[in-house]
């Protein structure tokens, strides 16, 4: 047998000689570890989200070495839209993109500005270069988040000034895209539509990342997330109610993910607090306890889903 190469010998400990770089001690320079796993403790599922998340780190930090040793390197282009239902997580990941990308030396800011299309159109001509240009100066440096762009486009209206936003939109995301990340967002077959009608803005994002529907038990997870956070937990029998409430809920109109989840919970308080108020005491320690009734008496129970009217 050959005698093993510094590379077979690797340890945790090995010290990298000029032949070799240290990915895993480069990574743990920019600390993007620490705030990774603070992220996934937080958000419940989307595995494939942060499999992607994962590999962008890993290209840019690929790319910074690749920078310092001296081989060709164009800043990878970074402009993603972020696809899928209601309320499956798309703004609260942007809002973390920005301290992503900072940490790992993408962006000199981790400052993400979060518009729809009123922030960036006119209702007058001459009114949208301005907003537009006024939205990417505050952007630059950062990341800019475009919920709902498919409404940019309006091919129904003969002069519709969304049109002008984004010719503005990608002139910057092409000359400028070492120093603002665009993240689109919306849902997937209106984006779908809206890359087919814009090629421009198609071929300038290079990562599309789908954001997958949570599934029952990843549901209440989040709801039981969401009450720990305002010290409030689910009775075991409360638990088991608010499963079967997901299952039914996702079958009714204008179901929303987690969204669904925090409003079903914020209207339990609501009835937890009215219980306590109709018995006239309570024990300190329920306080914090949703009963399985607190949630049993949502309409979503019945065959007239009136909770379904929820809104967004
Ligand atoms: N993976 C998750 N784990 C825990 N909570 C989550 C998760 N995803 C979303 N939430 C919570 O659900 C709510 C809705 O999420 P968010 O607003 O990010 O969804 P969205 O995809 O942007 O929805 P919309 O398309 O309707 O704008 C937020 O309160 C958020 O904190
Ligand atoms: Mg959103």
């Amino acid at each position: 047998m050959n005698a093993p190469t510094p590379v077979d010998e690797a340890g945790p400990d090995r010290i990298a000689g000029p032949d070799v770089v240290d990915l895993g001690a480069e990574r743990r320079a920019t600390g993007i570890d620490d705030y990774l796993a603070g992220l996934d403790a937080r958000l419940v599922g989307l595995t494939p989200v942060k499999q992607r998340i994962d590999e962008i780190a890993a290209l840019l930090l690929v790319d910074r070495v690749r920078t310092r040793v001296g081989l060709a390197t164009g800043p990878p282009t970074l402009h993603m839209s972020f696809t899928g239902n209601p309320g499956t997580g798309k703004t609260t990941v942007a809002s973390a993109m920005g301290e992503i990308l900072h940490r790992l030396g993408y962006l000199r800011s981790a400052r993400v500005v979060s518009v729809t299309r009123d922030d960036l159109v006119g209702e007058y001509i001459g009114h949208t270069a301005p907003k537009t240009k006024d939205v990417l100066q505050r952007a630059a440096g950062g990341v800019l988040f475009i919920d709902e762009a498919y409404y940019l486009y309006r091919p129904e209206n003969e002069r519709d000034y969304g049109q002008e936003a984004i010719e503005i939109l990608l002139q910057v995301m092409e000359e400028q895209r070492d120093d603002l990340v665009v993240i689109l967002a919306g849902y997937a077959d209106r984006m779908e539509r809206f890359f087919g009608s814009n090629p421009g803005f198609r071929s300038r994002v290079a990562h599309h990342i789908d954001f997958p529907d949570f599934d029952d038990g990843e549901l209440v997870r989040i709801g039981e997330m969401l009450l720990a956070d305002q010290q409030y937990r689910l009775s075991d029998d409360a638990r088991a109610t608010l499963f079967d409430y997901v299952g039914r809920r996702r079958s009714q109109p204008h179901f929303a993910n987690a969204r669904s989840v925090r409003n079903a919970l914020d209207r339990a308080r609501l009835r937890q607090a009215n219980r306590h108020v109709t018995a006239g005491t309570v024990a300190v320690d329920d306080l914090s306890v949703i009963e399985a009734d607190d949630l049993a008496v949502s309409r979503v129970f019945n065959d007239r889903p009136d909770d379904a009217r929820e809104s967004r």
